[in-house]
């Protein structure tokens, strides 16, 4: 069975897809920042079916130090899903330039980092698969959240070009880019049609994971054409908008 690691595993995001892995029989390897919500998960992804649910010392994506650690004590695996994350209030946040580092830490100097330590992992075995959430906020930049937008839009030309690299070294990076996703992250924002739950995109993420071929996923496939409409609307008009 194969062995799945899953960095941010307590992402409502993450928990759905880890349902799905577990019923499929494979083994996990979870890590995340809270302790205590990751045994529930793991004792749980256990009774779903999954062969072996390891948890990880806690990990926490500002603590750039312990990464290696974090992958050692992961041991061997086949897949990996960076699936954290964190929505700062962009008000709040426009005039914090610490602040804003912190940010682009989390979303965008973690995840780049881990990814290149898995990917070289992956590349030196010469087979793998790794997944990051990042998100359609990262293919446009919009002045009511272009600070994690900005951060996701380089996860997502990082990823580009890993893949690019690592096409022919048995190495599979997609790029997973949800839309509205109605999880904890979204809980003050309200809810239009074109949210979906957390569940529907777990089933996206892991099709992707375990059967697709798409390198650039968008969660769930309407987004797709959505981003096209907005990726090509010329700027000045764009700019009217105030998105
Ligand atoms: N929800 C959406 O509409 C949406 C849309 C596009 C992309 N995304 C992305 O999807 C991913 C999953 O998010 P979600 O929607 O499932 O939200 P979520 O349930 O709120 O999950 C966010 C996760 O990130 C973890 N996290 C935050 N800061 C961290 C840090 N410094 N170190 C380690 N873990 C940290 C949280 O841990 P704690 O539980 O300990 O706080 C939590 O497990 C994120 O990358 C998010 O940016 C979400």
């Amino acid at each position: 069975m194969p062995t799945t690691l899953i960095l941010g595993a307590t992402s409502a995001m993450a928990e759905q897809t880890a349902r799905l892995l577990a019923a499929d029989g494979d083994k996990l390897v979870l890590a995340a920042r809270d302790p205590q919500a990751l045994e529930i998960l793991a004792a749980d992804l256990k009774v779903r079916g999954a062969t072996d649910v390891h948890v990880l010392t806690p990990f926490d994506a500002t603590q750039s130090g312990s990464f290696e650690d974090l992958l050692n004590e992961a041991g061997d695996f086949d897949r990996a899903l960076i699936a954290y994350g964190s929505l700062p209030d962009q008000e709040a946040l426009k005039n914090d330039p610490a602040g804003i580092r912190r940010e682009m830490c989390i979303n965008f100097g973690s995840v780049i980092d881990l990814s290149s330590r898995i990917a070289s992992r992956f590349e030196s075995k010469g087979q793998g698969t790794l997944a990051v959430i990042s998100s359609v906020a990262g293919l446009r930049g919009r002045q009511s959240n272009y600070i994690y937008g900005s951060a996701k839009g380089g996860v997502i030309l990082f990823l580009q070009g890993l893949r690019n690299r690592l096409q022919d070294h048995g190495v599979r990076v997609i790029t997973l880019l949800p839309g509205f996703v109605d999880t904890p992250m979204t809980a003050e924002m309200k809810k239009g049609p074109l949210f979906v739950s957390s569940a529907k995109a777990g089933t996206c993420i892991h099709k992707a994971l375990t059967r697709g071929k798409g390198d650039v996923v968008y969660v769930p496939g309407f987004w797709r054409f959505i981003m096209w409409i907005i990726r090509a609307l010329p700027e000045p008009i764009f700019k009217r908008l105030k998105l």
